[in-house]
């Protein structure tokens, strides 16, 4: 699996197996001497590959950069090891061979002045072209760029975006130094620039390190459930991650050894970030109550959902852990790929996937619990994201309002698009059931996976669980600081 898919990862959702190949480099970088460019002096030497549309062409360059404001936020070069990044930015870049660490020379340097762009040539060929707005803002020096923080210091109210280099240079190969019109010098090390360049090939390699890899299944699963140890959990950084890019790829995860009595889901969560609180508070017992707030709080039957589609910010994981298990029958957990799902609706019934990915239901939560709440949301059952790809799944009947707020005629239309992605889900092919014992604990991505419970008789002993809920945030910021802290290669 590609990991290095969670190098800035904003969980797009895109399903997609993501290659882990990098190509090789074969080109010998050879030290060069630098050349230093006059000011506002053109390139008059061309690099080999400068026919290539991705390094040259103010046309080519303005699209790029437009695609790139559309990027969002900067992959965290603050938390990766530049070089881990680096390689695989620099051979997606040259599109071939291995990189020589070190090997890196920025070769010369000139003022591209109908383009508004520096362009530096690179010692083993290519160009990059870096417009001189994104240079001035993003000036690494400690008046403009806070290293502690990681922070820039510039604040759009003082940068003029018209702005243009009085001169450019490259220093000994290494770094590119503009020196702007009031005087300001700064400096941009050669890698660092190389992960921000703007080529074709730079973006659609990053774009890649947004996505995410997801495994889809059904209910073979259960011969092959992705596990966990949960001591291994608490004390081992490299197992914490292999689980959290399981939970990520697969949305489901069996973690055994368990200690029997409550705290767990906490201790647990404590060792990614911290529980999500809730109208549950900070976790919640799974147990027959008095009053129940909660259909979990009895012995009936669940039907397939995730749990508080009436929030806006539905909790991203949810984490079951069986303290006790009833000694008699049911109390077993139904478990679906809610995506799977999805797909296989989208491929038998378009047009259902259709109306239950554009129509929106209004989710109601109302009670009492720690305290006295209120909920309510209008959500797609299916949400897609800006390409197209299932991006979440909401799906609960117990909070499905009855107000419907849609036009008379599309209310049948949509009763039989949820009743086909319903029994989509209930196929024997789909779901997987689990009876979890004392000491076990699941734990899965509740926007995805959707989850069940059979009745139970409430005199076959006590069924106890304790629920927990974190979010993807923090998860992935998480996997992402031990990828660092480890050196986890892609
Ligand atoms: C829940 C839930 C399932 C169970 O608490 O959210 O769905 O097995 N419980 O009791
Ligand atoms: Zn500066
Ligand atoms: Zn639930």
């Amino acid at each position: 699996m590609a990991l290095s898919v969670y190098l800035g990862l904003l969980r797009p959702w895109q399903k997609l197996m993501v290659g882990s190949t990098a190509s090789v480099m074969t080109s010998k970088w050879s030290r060069c001497s630098s050349v230093l460019s006059e000011h506002r002096l053109r390139m008059v030497e061309k690099s080999p590959n400068s026919t290539d549309p991705e390094t040259l062409g103010s046309q080519c360059v303005r699209t790029i950069h437009g695609k790139q404001q559309q990027q969002a936020t900067p992959v965290s070069r603050a938390v990766f090891p530049p070089q881990a990044v680096f390689k695989r930015r620099l051979s997606a870049l040259c599109g071939s061979s291995e990189v020589q660490e070190g090997a890196l020379i920025l070769e010369k340097v000139c003022l591209n002045e109908a383009a508004r762009m520096v362009e530096v040539g690179w010692s083993g060929g290519g160009v990059s072209r870096f417009p001189y707005v994104w240079l001035r803002d993003n000036c690494q020096c400690p008046q403009c760029f806070n290293p502690d923080s990681r922070s820039r210091l510039v604040l759009m109210s003082d940068l003029d975006v018209n702005v243009s280099p009085v001169r450019v240079d490259v220093q000994g190969g290494s770094s590119l130094s503009v020196e702007w019109p009031d005087g300001h010098q700064s400096q941009y090390d050669r890698h660092w620039l190389r992960e921000r360049c703007f080529s074709t090939r730079a973006l659609s390699e990053r774009e890649r390190d947004w996505q995410r890899t997801t495994q889809l299944w059904g209910a073979e699963l259960a011969h092959n459930l992705p596990k966990a140890d949960f001591p291994a959990l608490l004390t081992d950084d490299r197992a914490l991650y292999d689980f959290l890019v399981r939970l990520d790829s697969v949305g489901l995860v069996l973690v055994q050894n368990v200690p029997c009595d409550v705290g767990q889901v906490e201790k647990l969560a404590n060792r990614v970030a911290f529980l999500k609180q809730t109208c549950f508070g900070k976790d919640f017992e799974v147990v027959t109550k008095m009053n129940p707030s909660d259909l979990a709080f009895t012995s009936v039957q669940l039907g397939l959902h995730i749990d508080l589609p009436s929030y806006n910010y539905t909790p991203g994981v949810q984490m079951l852990h069986c303290i006790e298990q009833t000694t008699g029958e049911g109390g077993d957990n139904s478990l679906v790929d809610g995506f799977n799902a999805a797909s296989q609706l989208k491929e038998e019934n378009p047009d259902a996937f259709r109306l239950l990915s554009t129509v929106k239901v209004n989710f109601i939560y109302v009670g009492t619990d720690h305290h006295k709440y209120f909920f309510r949301t209008r959500q797609n059952i299916i949400s897609l994201d800006d390409q197209g790809e299932v991006q979440s799944i909401t799906y609960m009947d117990l909070s499905r309002s009855s107000i419907l707020d849609l036009h008379a005629d599309l209310v049948q239309p949509f009763y039989d698009a949820l009743k086909a992605f319903n029994t989509i889900m209930y196929l024997p092919r789909n779901c997987l059931s689990l009876k979890m014992s004392a000491g076990e604990l699941i734990i899965f991505d509740n926007t995805r996976t959707l989850h069940g419970r059979s009745a139970y008789s409430p005199d076959s002993g006590t069924r106890h669980l304790q629920g927990g809920y974190m979010d993807w945030d923090e998860i992935y910021s998480r996997m992402r600081a031990i990828k660092a802290d480890l050196g986890i290669k892609a």
